[in-house]
């Protein structure tokens, strides 16, 4: 058997698409979407992802605006930032692309945007309305997660799902989801014991660990669907290539259906990241 591959790029093409419609509705009305991504430093990865955010807010005709600080900003300059653009009626969502150098207390600058704005959903106010099954601003990556599997799925209802992994940016924030959509679900880690066994019981298994092919393909259930999240940058045969936390090749042959790394959640992400920075323009706007 070989899994259908879960196509994250095509489905992120009809997510914008369906954004890029209604922000089109808005306008008719006078009022754009606008979101505001901070950067600090010069790391190599986080400009690249800035950029593409920023190319695909535009695209979607929101408004989009990049504001980069250098590595040695002071905590003090970050918070005057944040409080800026969080008195901005014109900003409706504001992203501070993570990691920040060592020297800035992150939590502090996340609880300092304001919660409605907060399109990350990484505020401790939206964590805790997502845990108690509130209306919240939810993770962009986990939502992208969750459109996908009930796309697949349908009703997730009575599904053993398990999560490895408890980042607060996915693992803790997709265990709610798959909770609040009736799901048996287990977070596993790296003090899990027989873990093998525990990924074998898996009708779902959302693998968000950051370590390469770590799940092979005889720790899947014949016909589960498999979320990969991982994007592993590896050195192969003398070039580097994307490979996600679950072993592509052997999982193939085992699951249901697969997401492919590049081109299964990563492109959900950004399309979330959309349609979150919609939903708080249209809920600032009553
Ligand atoms: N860095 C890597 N992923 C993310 C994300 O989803 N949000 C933010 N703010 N920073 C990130």
């Amino acid at each position: 058997m070989t899994a259908e591959l879960i196509d994250g790029k095509a489905f992120s093409v009809r997510v914008r698409g369906l954004v890029g419609a209604h922000v089109a509705r808005l306008a008719a009305q006078g009022i754009v979407p606008g979101l505001a991504v901070v950067l600090v430093g010069e790391d190599p990865a986080s400009e690249v992802y800035v950029r593409n955010k920023g190319i695909q807010t535009r695209e979607a005709g929101m408004n989009s605006w990049e504001y980069k600080l250098p590595a040695d900003t002071s905590q003090e300059a970050l918070m005057a930032q944040v409080a800026a653009l969080n008195a901005d009626p014109a900003v409706h969502g504001i992203l501070v692309q993570l990691p920040l150098p060592k020297h800035l207390d992150s939590e502090a600058v996340i609880n300092a945007i304001d919660p409605s704005k907060d399109v990350d959903g990484f505020h401790i106010l939206n964590v805790g309305l997502l845990g108690t099954g509130q209306k919240a601003m939810v993770p962009c990556t986990p939502l992208g997660c969750l459109m996908m599997l009930r796309d697949r799925l349908g009703d997730l209802s009575g599904l053993n799902a398990v999560v490895v992994g408890r980042s607060n940016i996915v693992g803790k924030p997709m265990a709610q989801l798959l909770l609040g959509e009736s799901c048996t679900v287990t977070v596993a880690h790296s003090r899990t014991r027989d873990l093998a066994e525990v990924c074998r019981r898996a009708d779902i298994l959302v693998a968000a660990v950051g370590r390469p092919r770590m799940i092979p393909g005889d720790w899947i259930k014949p016909g589960a669907t498999v979320i990969d999240v991982g994007i592993n940058r590896i050195s192969e045969d003398g070039r580097t290539r994307l490979v996600g936390d679950v072993d592509f090749d052997s999982a193939v042959q085992v699951a249901g259906a697969i997401t492919p790394v590049p081109g299964g959640v990563g492109p959900m992400t950004i399309a979330c990241l959309l349609a979150n920075t919609l939903t708080a323009c249209c809920r600032a706007h009553g």
